[in-house]
């Protein structure tokens, strides 16, 4: 067991008493004092998350007769206290799983266009994108969808939603001391903070450090009242009061129908295989699944194991892999419901052999030259992966899209709202944040999700439950996936040296390749004289996730990038 010790000046100690029926219960979930566990072996269940505690809940929730749907609900709203840059109830995201009897579940609590959205709505009177706007304040805001998703889920779980948001409303109100990642964050959104939102708030009333205990009594009211009035206690009532007043400080157009009438999806996931494992991953409104299917169905005929990792002859390969799928992603992806997304074209064992036929081992190519392919069919998030003592597997992303999303914080309400708005193409060929581009496919409508990167992902080997990973990262997030199972399948790596091993990322446009800053400089060097373009960029993405061994253990493994963190038992 690999155990970092978080050195937490200021220790606060608290009063664990009967209004905490869940910490009470739990004496080892200690939010003054908790450590961040890397990677560790369990034999019934294991969560890796992004924060320790949040890992805790959802291990202790499942030890308690919860299965990983409770777990992952427990996990979500912890995360949306102890880790609010992303985790969130303000946002959305996708909720994959793989019951142990084989079936599938895809729900999209993707955020949605406000019914008073239009298409140029971030457009300026010349037509230029007004990006402040799709970014800052609640005119940036796509209709949350996290608390849905979590209802939805719930059809699921084993025990009732008052006991699964319990532990969250408990990290609210009695508080949790922050990490220095935390407290840095936090000081540097500030006057963000301050500027976007209508009011003060928890996060503004001081500058923090490592050791501070944040209390959000605002946020625990607001989880109380989904505890105790489910989907109206968010959607309507005064949570939706709440939301709604917010965006009168600062051009939002979210409406009381709007939150009311708002619907998590169920989707149908992507499947395919992959060198003898069967990969499970989510289908549009997000990119991901079909991406990353794309991706190593190309790479599929090559012996990438005996080109070894992160070479220039694998890594050339999958570049050129990257460059073909992200051109698709750019012409061909967008709401399911707004556009027909040719999804089986795409995922087709022809389609990536035809989209390879130009590839010459060896040779960089070039953007200007692959464009989409012609088809006649149809940097904050978080990820969580459980597994539970039955197989039942889940993968969740979520997201408020930017760090601290939107940086506005509902007055009354205590909780940070999305800037997924910015994730529509606001204009044909204009980049968004990521520097992705995208046309009709994911233009803004009403009602119409935006084009996702998010790519929560399951594999099985031999009909068995082995793998859930995913990871943040932006439009980094399909590569960061698709490298991590490379790693796992073809290099033979262990899960936590797979997702702690450098990554790389190619998006089609801009035609260069960004590298994290420890990739191995002699394959940097091999690839610029192909004639590549490399980007030293920072940290990619905190990836995380659980891996069955053969042993039947589950071993969960954290990002060495973050606070990420195991729990199980
Ligand atoms: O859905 C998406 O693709 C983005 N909104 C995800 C944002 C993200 O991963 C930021 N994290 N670093």
């Amino acid at each position: 067991m690999m155990v970092l010790t978080l050195t937490l000046a200021n220790l606060s100690i608290g009063i664990l008493v009967n209004a905490q029926p869940f910490l009470k219960k739990h004496p080892a979930i200690n939010p003054y004092n908790y450590e961040v566990v890397k990677e560790a072996s369990f034999s019934k269940a294991a969560v890796t998350s992004a924060h320790p505690l949040a890992s805790m809940v959802g291990a202790a929730i499942m030890k308690d007769g919860g299965n990983a749907f409770d777990a992952a609900i427990a996990t979500q709203f912890s995360l949306a206290v102890v880790f609010p840059g992303a985790g969130n109830i303000g946002g959305g995201g996708f909720m994959l799983a793989r019951k142990a009897n084989g079936e599938l579940i895809g729900i999209d609590y993707r955020e949605a266009a406000p019914g008073k959205a239009t298409r140029d709505m971030y457009l300026d009177a010349q037509g230029n994108p007004i990006t402040k706007k799709s970014l800052d304040g609640a005119s940036a805001s796509g209709i949350p969808g996290s608390v849905a998703g979590m209802i939805a889920t719930h059809a699921y779980a084993k025990l009732s939603l008052a006991k699964l948001i319990e532990p969250a409303i408990e990290l609210a109100e009695y508080g949790y001391v922050i990490t220095a990642r935390e407290a840095n964050g936090l000081n540097s959104q500030k006057a963000n903070f301050l500027k976007n939102s209508s009011a003060p708030s928890a996060f503004t009333q001081r500058e923090w450090k490592a050791g501070d205990t944040l209390y959000q009594p605002e946020l625990a009211a607001t989880l109380k009242r989904i505890q105790e009035k489910g989907l109206a206690g968010f959607y309507e009532g005064e949570t939706a009061d709440f939301i709604v007043k917010e965006m009168q400080y600062s051009e939002g157009i979210i409406t009381k129908e709007d939150l009311k009438n708002y619907q998590p999806k169920f989707r149908k996931p992507i499947e395919f295989d992959y060198k003898g494992h069967h990969i499970i991953s989510f289908s549009p409104p997000s990119s991901g699944g079909i991406i990353i299917a794309q991706m190593l169905k190309m790479i599929e005929p090559f012996n990438v194991g005996n080109m070894g990792q992160n070479t220039e002859a694998s890594v050339s390969l999958m570049i050129e892999a990257q460059r073909r799928a992200y051109a698709d992603r750019a012409e061909h992806m967008g709401d399911p419901d707004y556009w027909k997304v040719p999804t089986k074209t795409l995922i087709s064992d022809e389609y990536a052999k035809d989209r390879m036929k130009d590839y010459v081992p060896g040779v960089a190519g070039s953007s200007k030259i692959t464009l989409a392919g012609q088809v006649h069919e149809s940097e904050e998030t978080t990820h969580f992966s459980v597994i539970d003592a039955k197989g039942n597997m889940v993968a969740v992303t979520t997201t408020l899209n930017d760090t601290y999303g939107n940086k506005t914080i509902v007055a009354g309400a205590g909780f940070l709202l999305n800037n997924e708005m910015d994730d529509f193409s606001v204009k044909p060929g204009s980049p968004n944040m990521y520097g992705a581009l995208g046309g009709e496919a994911n233009s803004i409508v009403p009602g119409k999700r935006m084009l996702s990167s998010m790519t929560p992902t399951l594999v099985t080997l031999n009909g068995k439950p082995y793998i859930s990973i995913g990871t943040p990262g932006g439009t980094t997030i399909p590569n960061q996936v698709f490298e991590g199972l490379v790693n796992i399948i073809d290099h033979k790596m262990t899960l936590k040296a797979a997702i702690d091993a450098p990554k790389f990322h190619h998006q089609w446009i801009p035609d260069v390749v960004g590298v994290e800053s420890d990739f191995p400089e002699a394959t940097i060097e091999a690839l610029k004289v192909k004639g590549y373009n490399i980007v030293k960029r920072g940290k990619f993405g905190r990836m995380d996730g659980v891996v069955i061994s053969k042993d039947g253990k589950r071993t969960a493994a954290g990002d060495k990038r973050g606070d990420d963190s195991v729990a199980g038992y």
